[in-house]
């Protein structure tokens, strides 16, 4: 979800979105074109760096530099969970890429000797049968169930064994990718003939369009072992869109609540669609997982609509649908006419005003089945995604297993993005069997359908708590004074009622989850906060308040530039209900002070808004942004590091509202052999998703909503197109076929 201009009805959860954020237009109005560009870069680092960006527009030609002479060998499918997780020995100690360096420029920029390849744009199509999105043709609403859908965000990388087609972790050359389709840039949608409303109701096509674009693509690709070249098979049986109307069941303890029966379901057992999928996570088993972020705006609600039970008004106040004041739909996909499908049903769901005689009759409890972590199994093509409904219903940013360990539980990480919102963690009852990879849905039964949950609470001190969110304990009862709680179903619906309860720490917008392969420890992005030292008192993990100046204008206050803790469970045990802290980076400009740029930042690696994160395999984590406090310096990016440990820095004070400071705990200083920049996105744009293959030769990025013309401007492929911005899937590879940020371990084994 782009920082820049958060949707409007989210305000209830999102309300940090009160800073002086410039416009789209803005951003646009800094578009130069890429000629003029080359002719103003006259010498120095500049230079060296964007040489990169314009010998790296290379899509669609077949050169892709010196064949490698070692191509890699046969993967070894025998173990096949065990690359997914753990590679340390192919770690490089230090990275050596040259960094790129921060530019405001319309174009994609990656290290000198690397070259990017735009694959996978809005209203691709999936299948021959479809052509080409051009800007000047309308494709059918209903043809996106075979085009790429909108505004890309998570993304996995699944290899796929060559004759059975079911997961092998360590397999390169031929894969699954599969990606999330966050929200829409409605006008480029629509191209050419524009979103449209009439009295206030959309045409249906365009509707189905939209819901559509909505989702998660599954799409074959395949690498050559030597050029490394990707290409997407359009043939491919598993090549698949999941949208907003797929039919999805509904799994563990709301499956068959009276909270989550429908006029569609009424047993409680089913819904249709995932949307809003932000980040994501994936299973030691091999399916992928989807997070659905900002759901409840997409609901209407009238301003007649009462409900009888009391409480369900406290719960829909806490999920941004509450209050006596009508509620539109943000795309108000409750309006049209079913003249196209004759199906009423799919567009009557976005409103959930009690209409019918009971909840069997309206659809007043379809938002309960919205806001969860989806399982799909993306070898498993004509199945029914799972609600996994154990890990709570919040704005779910991301979702990431804790490394495998045979004979222990897995745990899984989750932040909950809006101002002030919580850290969870489900632990599974189960313990992992490395005989489970392939298990599909099965699998999942088995490790996300039963376990505890809860939230975090961080002390000053350093150390931290993990609060049970179950029924029966810490006061989650019917007797319970925020909330009466009617059993887990209740708590994992209404999961924030639940933490609020409990005590829970109230963060900085928890986005991104990565776990460190080497030792466990899970790192959060907290990505922003304009309301901390004020609304929200500044507290040691959530340290700093203080004034950003943005286009010459200093009326922002507060975390302008987000920050990264990382917790280490106690015995690194992921059944520990405590823990140690401490903040990994603080986004900051270079030149702020000491007390706001902590980490020591410099103009190689200073970020704003950290919200994609991911550790590969190797340990190396890979940040992303999502920033509109920076963007008057840089455009949003991906930077390498190689982090240290939980407790490897120092105390220190970082500026705060309180005249003293605020005390706080940071990570050792890294220096730019640890942290550095490796690629900007075109202006306009959010960089987040990220995978690589398992050779660490090619590593995918997307770009969510860039401005001005890109990827026309850099994509010969596209220029044909048109000129209308797409969001997209980038995949970036070596010239010389070497590992992504792996050139200091080729040295050192030279
Ligand atoms: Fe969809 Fe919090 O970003
Ligand atoms: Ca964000
Ligand atoms: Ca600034
Ligand atoms: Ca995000």
């Amino acid at each position: 979800m782009k920082n820049e201009d958060m949707i409007p009805c989210q305000d209830l959860v999102e309300d940090s979105n009160n800073s002086n954020n410039s416009h789209f237009q803005t951003i646009l109005d800094q578009y130069t074109s890429r000629r003029s560009f080359i002719a103003k870069t006259t010498s120095g680092a500049m230079a060296l760096a964007f040489a990169a960006t314009v010998s790296g527009c290379s899509d669609d030609d077949n050169d892709s530099g010196t064949p490698d002479t070692n191509p890699t060998t046969p993967p070894d499918t025998t173990n096949p969970d065990q690359h997914a997780w753990s590679d340390l020995k192919a770690r490089p100690n230090k990275l050596t890429f040259e960094p790129v360096r921060k530019n405001t420029q319309n174009f994609f920029s990656v290290p000198e000797g690397y070259e990017l390849k735009v694959l996978y744009a809005v209203g691709d199509p999936i299948n021959p049968a479809y052509p080409e999105k051009t800007d000047a043709t309308l494709a059918s609403g209903a043809s996106y169930q075979f085009r790429a859908g909108d505004n890309h965000d998570g993304m996995s990388f699944f290899g796929m064994h060559p004759s059975n087609k079911n997961y092998a972790a360590k397999e390169s050359t031929q894969g699954l990718l599969v990606l999330n389709h966050e929200y829409l840039q409605q006008a480029q949608l629509h191209t050419p003939e524009g979103p449209i409303t009439i009295d206030g109701v959309r045409p249906e096509d365009q509707v189905l369009r939209e819901v559509n674009a909505h989702g998660v693509s599954v799409i074959e690709i395949s690498k050559d072992a030597n050029t490394q070249e990707v290409k997407i098979n359009l043939n491919s049986k598993f090549n698949r869109r999941i949208t907003a109307a797929t039919e999805m069941e509904i799994h563990g303890p709301a499956r068959g609540s009276d909270l989550v029966k429908t006029i569609f379901s009424p047993d409680g057992t089913l819904t249709r669609g995932t949307f809003a999928n932000c980040g994501n996570g994936y299973t030691p088993w091999g399916t992928y997982l989807t997070a659905e972020e900002n759901w409840s705006g997409y609901f209407a609600r009238q301003a007649n609509d009462t409900r009888a039970i009391a409480k369900e008004e406290i719960a829909l106040s806490r999920y941004g649908r509450g209050g006596s004041e009508a509620r539109s739909s943000q795309y108000r996909w409750n309006t049209p006419v079913a003249e196209l499908t004759g199906d009423k049903g799919l567009y009557d769901r976005w409103d959930i005003s009690v209409k019918g005689t009971s909840a069997l009759a309206d659809y007043r409890n379809v938002m309960n089945t919205c806001g969860f972590i989806v399982e799909i199994d993306p070898f498993s093509a004509n199945t029914r995604p799972v609600k996994r409904t154990a890990l709570g219903r919040f704005a779910h940013e991301d979702c990431r297993c804790s490394n495998p360990i045979p004979g222990q539980p897995l745990a899984f990480y989750m932040g909950d993005d809006a101002t002030g919102e919580y850290i969870y963690k489900f632990v599974s009852d189960a313990v992992w069997d490395p005989k489970d990879v392939n298990g599909g849905y099965t699998a999942g039964d088995k490790y996300m359908d039963k376990g505890t949950l809860y939230v975090a609470k961080f002390n000053d001190d350093g150390t931290g708590e993990w609060l049970e969110l179950s029924y029966g304990k810490n006061g989650l009862t019917a007797a319970n004074e925020i909330y009466p709680f009617a059993g887990q179903d209740d708590i994992v619906i209404n999961l924030r009622l639940a933490a609020d309860h409990v005590g829970a720490t109230k963060m900085d917008r928890p986005e991104w989850v990565a776990i460190n392969p080497e030792n466990g420890e899970v790192y959060v992005t907290l990505t922003n906060n304009g309301n901390r030292g004020r609304a929200y008192p500044t507290d040691a993990a959530n340290p700093r308040s203080y004034i950003d100046f943005k286009d010459s204008n200093a009326s922002n206050s507060g975390n302008m530039n987000g920050h990264i803790i990382r917790f280490s469970e106690n015995e690194n045990n992921v059944k520990a209900t405590t823990f140690a802290w401490d903040i990994f980076l603080f986004g900051a400009e270079a030149r702020a002070a000491s007390n706001i740029n902590l980490s020591g930042l410099d103009d190689l690696n200073d970020f704003s808004s950290p919200d994609g994160m991911w550790f590969d395999p190797r340990g190396i984590l890979w940040i992303q942004t999502d920033d509109g406090q920076y963007t008057d310096e840089t455009n949003c990016m991906m930077l390498a590091a190689l982090p240290g440990t939980v407790g490897d820095g120092r105390k220190a004070l970082a500026a705060s509202t309180k005249a003293e400071g605020q005390e706080t705990f940071v990570g050792a200083k890294l220096n730019n052999d640890r942290v550095r920049r490796f690629l900007t996105g075109p202006s306009g744009c959010e960089i987040t998703g990220v995978t690589i293959t398992p050779d660490y030769k090619a590593i995918f990025v997307n770009v969510q909503h860039p401005g001005g013309a890109w990827p026309a401007n850099q994509s010969e492929r596209y220029s044909r197109l048109g000129k209308v911005p797409r969001s997209a899937t980038v995949v970036i590879t070596r010239k010389d076929g070497g590992a992504i940020a792996g050139e200091a371990l080729e040295q050192a084994t030279a």
